[in-house]
């Protein structure tokens, strides 16, 4: 709780309050990446990241509670709210974010992966959480996908962000998929029934989860035990918690591959831990309302999931390289680049969240990730390398943050056998594969 005795810094902000958040709640108009980019090609990052925040102040409107119009180019009219609006020319880079190719054959290959559980959305209402970030959109885009295509009796959706960090630009709402613009910190009610909530709101990037540490808490935990609550009320189907990784911090060697058993080795008070403790004790809450009030919660642990739609100006470590190599930069490894990491495609992340969600085990906790290859960052960046059409360089840089240097995890390989056994999940996305997918949709923008 703020001390109200204390007198608050001058420049202190809480993000989803005022100014600094909507700092990053993006309506980036047509060709703007583009045009950063060029930018940021002269400047480095730091010019980028000063564009983006100037152009972000200018591109700010009301909170409505309604997707709002894209601002256009300058001296262009702004982008329909309307869903049937076909923007074409430069506009239709803006679109690519909504409406892409490779977007819309991953949302494909998931639909006909979960097959035998069409019976679980047909006529069903879903409430998630982060609706419009990275996984939350993949979400929509599939359960729109099954209306349009699929299903008979069609899904409902309540899809909740504050945009913190989501992209309001790529609002997906219409008849059946409600937008709400809400913070998960403040109870949510609603008079519909409600069949399965997917709490995925959070703030999963180091770079925005060191600039706040305490709306990454208040999701996690505040947020949770919101969610919680309304699952209990609503007496629903299932609950699934996005929890991470991270909640194994740095892990022994010897619990490499991890599985779902180990402890962690997590910091209190490190820079990561606002983002790992709050996962963590949103797990032990989620727990709670099961052991108590028979709440069916399942819990996922993602391991570096990447692929299209993914913030370009995210930070983490693929969009990083791929950004680099598309403004045909060297690729910025920070440190000796021998820690490793697995990495699992976003198409295999989404089938693996639904058919968790909709297993008959609850109060049961699961690693998602795809864990072959373990691959150091050094020999990622070798893999995105190999995926260009042209040479770029790979050198090594000293970490910018201490987020990136000594607390970060030297190992993470995920154990799926739990996973494989209770839902007959498998990886099907090669890493070389996924990363030819992002770097073709990264160039669509
Ligand atoms: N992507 C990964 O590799 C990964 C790995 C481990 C865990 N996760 C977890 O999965 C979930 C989704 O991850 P992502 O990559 O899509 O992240 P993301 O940042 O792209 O999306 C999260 C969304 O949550 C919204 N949000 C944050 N705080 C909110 C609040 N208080 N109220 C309402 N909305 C809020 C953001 O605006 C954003 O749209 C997160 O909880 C994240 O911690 C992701």
């Amino acid at each position: 709780m703020p001390n109200p005795t204390k007198k608050k810094p001058k420049n202190a902000k809480i993000a989803g309050e005022e100014t600094d958040s909507k700092l990053i709640s993006i309506r980036m108009p047509a060709g703007m990446i583009q045009k950063l980019r060029g930018v940021a090609g002269k400047k480095g990052d730091m010019g980028y990241q000063q564009l983006i925040k100037s152009y972000i102040k200018q591109g700010l409107t009301e909170d409505s509670g309604q997707p709002a119009e894209i601002p256009g180019p300058a001296g262009a009219a702004p982008l329909s709210k309307s869903k049937s609006a076909k923007p074409s020319g430069k506009r239709a880079n803006a679109a690519a974010l909504a409406d892409s190719e490779v977007i819309r054959e991953d949302i494909r290959s998931i639909a006909a992966h979960l097959k035998p559980y069409y019976s679980f959305f047909s006529g069903k209402t879903f409430l998630i959480t982060g609706a419009y970030g990275f996984l939350g959109r993949y979400m929509v885009h599939l359960l729109k996908y099954l209306n349009e295509e699929v299903l008979d009796k069609k899904v409902r959706a309540l899809l909740l962000d504050n945009f913190v960090t989501g992209y309001e630009q790529r609002v997906i709402s219409d008849r059946n998929l409600v937008f709400h613009r809400h913070n998960v910190i403040n109870p949510f009610s609603t008079n519909e029934e409600v069949d399965y909530i997917i709490h995925a709101a959070g703030i999963a990037s180091p770079a925005y989860y060191t600039k706040y540490p305490i709306e990454t808490m208040d999701v996690g935990t505040v947020g949770t035990r919101h969610m919680l609550e309304l699952a209990y009320k609503k007496n629903v189907s299932g609950f699934l918690f996005t929890s991470s990784s991270e909640v194994y911090g740095d892990p022994d060697p010897k619990h490499v591959p991890t599985n779902e058993e180990y402890y962690g080795n997590v910091s209190i008070t490190g820079p990561r831990s606002c983002y790992d403790e709050s996962k963590r004790f949103g797990e032990t809450m989620c727990l709670a309302f099961w052991r108590t009030f028979n709440v069916p919660v399942k819990i996922v642990r993602p391991f570096n999931v990447y692929g299209p739609g993914i913030r370009p100006d995210d930070y983490r470590v693929l969009p990083n390289f791929i950004e680099h190599a598309l403004r045909k930069e060297p690729l910025p490894i920070h440190g000796d680049g021998r820690n490793t990491r697995s990495f699992c495609y976003i198409s295999d992340a989404i089938e693996a969240i639904f058919r968790v969600l909709f297993a008959k085990e609850s109060g049961e906790y699961f690693n998602i990730g795809n864990p072959a290859p373990e691959i150091s960052v050094r020999d990622l960046a070798y893999v995105v390398r190999d995926a260009l059409p042209y040479k770029v360089d790979v050198v090594n840089i000293d970490p910018p943050h201490a987020v990136y240097a000594s607390s970060d995890p030297k190992r993470r390989c995920p154990d799926i056998s739990k996973l494989q056994k209770i839902t007959g999940f498998k990886p099907k996305v090669s890493l070389e594969e996924g990363v030819r997918r992002t770097i073709r949709w990264f160039s669509e923008l």
